[in-house]
């Protein structure tokens, strides 16, 4: 049995799937090429600039609107099988609804998909990574329900243009980190300060739209596209501050079911994790409110939301220590801050074990991927987990970026052990991320990036960096076949 710091020399079960993630508005440019409508994202920073560390934007990014062969290359090169990259719902339907269809588009989705199939690379598409149409955000954005009917327009119109080539589907990108970044930290687009009910509205309307979405696909197009249809979710492991105190390690669970129970739980229950449900009510009672601010599944949703996912995606990067909060120090812990915060209630810190990252929010933490997929594979009654993200920040482009590599190497070899040892049924690795692309509120300050991109050229020319070179050759022995 290896234990935790030790390496596991290995390989991973044969057709498990290797890879590459990406997304459309980070690294597209193309920002109103060819009927392109406005997004959320391309308001945000137009409007005002300093809203972005280094005052940057998305609009040329990467230019893979042009340079997408490039990119397929790139995957070749690093023996990837599968790339995971996301529409940008305002390119291929301007207003955001189905009144007016973007064919120019729809066929550079077209182009990509073909490209990377005749390459021998499978793609996984993500419909929601952030990019909402600027007009859907003018009715409230995903705090109003509509959205739901309009989400499943949009899915269908993929599913039956892309999913007779598309065999993954991804209905939503990690809407903790979207609907906290949004509502609650208000840096990413479009920042509306409202912590208390605003994060809990906003998830609770994606989680009805990925159930109303995952029905279509059942229903309209799985007996003759034979795909699969998944959602991926963020989570940091949440370890105990003291691994001898019974009362840290409550925490520890505590706070796995409101970063991911809250997400995962209806996809496969049917409804919120019970612990989350009794301290919200309490917590809003306690603001002097009649009801709970988190929402109630009417009972249909509830019935389509339970066991509505193919695959669960996890996007994990990094690991956080949690404990009580004394008596009296209520005031002063940083994380008891009203809303998600308050409501979980517990004092967290970033695992001081783990190597400090490119961005403040990282430790290189491996082991907490393993404890985070026997989380879910005890709780969940081991569902197919896809590993749709995991990377490293660095806050340069170095191209020996040796630190990356420790990073990846660490997180693949606690993959395996859950695997082989665990058994915890993962059936794929998406490393993040192909390109040093746009890092949101970050700009282009930081990078998870194997390949650097000169932006400054007008070829935006791609360079391998060491990293690159070493999952590749993690990719092609299929895991770590002997000591080296
Ligand atoms: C995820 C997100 C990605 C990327 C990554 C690194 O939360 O899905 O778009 O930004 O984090 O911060």
């Amino acid at each position: 049995m290896a234990n935790n710091d030790d390496s596991f020399y290995h390989v991973f079960p044969k057709g498990f799937i290797w890879g590459m993630a990406n997304s459309a508005y980070q690294t597209e440019g193309g920002w109103k090429a060819d009927g392109k409508g406005e997004s959320i994202w391309d308001r945000f920073c137009h409007e005002d600039a300093s809203r972005i560390k280094d005052s940057s934007n998305g609009d040329v990014a990467m230019d893979s609107y042009t340079k997408y062969k490039e990119d397929v290359k790139l995957l070749k090169d690093m023996n990837a099988k599968m790339y995971r990259f996301s529409i940008s719902w305002p390119r291929v339907l301007p207003k955001g609804t189905s009144e007016l269809v973007n064919e120019a588009g729809i066929d550079y989705y077209n182009r990509l998909i073909d490209e990377l199939l005749a390459n021998g690379i499978e793609p996984c598409v993500t419909l929601f990574h952030w990019d909402l149409p600027q007009p859907l955000q003018e009715m409230n954005g995903w705090l109003n329900e509509e959205l739901v009917q309009f989400f499943a327009e949009y899915a269908r119109l993929c599913f039956s243009r892309f999913g007779d080539r598309v065999k993954y589907f991804i209905t939503f990108n990690e809407p903790w980190v979207f609907s906290m970044k949004v509502y609650d930290f208000a840096t990413f687009a479009p920042a509306i300060k409202e912590p208390l009910e605003s994060p809990y509205k906003a998830v609770h309307t994606m989680l009805k739209s990925h159930a109303v979405a995952y029905q279509i696909y059942k229903n309209e197009f799985k007996d003759k596209q034979k795909g699969k249809v998944g959602f991926s979710v963020d989570s940091s492991n949440y370890g105990p501050k003291d691994p001898s105190s019974p009362t840290d390690l409550e925490a520890a669970d505590k706070a796995f079911q409101f970063r991911l129970g809250w997400i995962v739980n209806p996809l496969i229950n049917g409804d919120y994790p019970p612990i989350m449900k009794e301290s919200i009510a309490q917590q809003s009672k306690l603001e002097g409110r009649s009801t709970s601010r988190l929402p109630v599944f009417d009972p249909e949703s509830s019935t389509i939301l339970k066991g509505s996912i193919d695959f669960l995606g996890l996007n994990y990067y990094t690991a956080e220590l949690v404990t009580t909060i004394k008596a009296g120090e209520e005031a002063n812990c940083p994380t008891n801050t009203p809303g998600w915060n308050r409501d979980l209630g517990l004092d967290r810190i970033r695992d001081p074990n783990g190597k400090l990252c490119g961005v403040w929010w990282q430790r290189d933490v491996p082991t907490g991927l393993r404890n985070t997929l026997n989380w879910i594979k005890k709780q969940y009654g081991n569902p197919p987990v896809i590993i749709t993200e995991n990377g490293r920040a660095e806050s340069d482009d170095r191209l020996e970026d040796d630190d990356r590599i420790a990073y990846f190497r660490g997180h693949i070899n606690e993959t395996l052990k859950a695997v082989l040892l665990d058994s915890c049924d993962v059936q794929g690795y998406l490393g993040w991320c192909l390109l040093d692309v746009f890092e949101w509120s970050d700009g282009y300050t930081v990078g998870f990036g194997v390949h650097r991109v000169d932006r400054t050229s007008q070829e935006k020319t791609r360079t391998p960096k060491k990293s690159a070179k070493y999952l590749a050759q993690i990719f092609k022995e299929n895991g770590f076949p002997d000591k080296q």
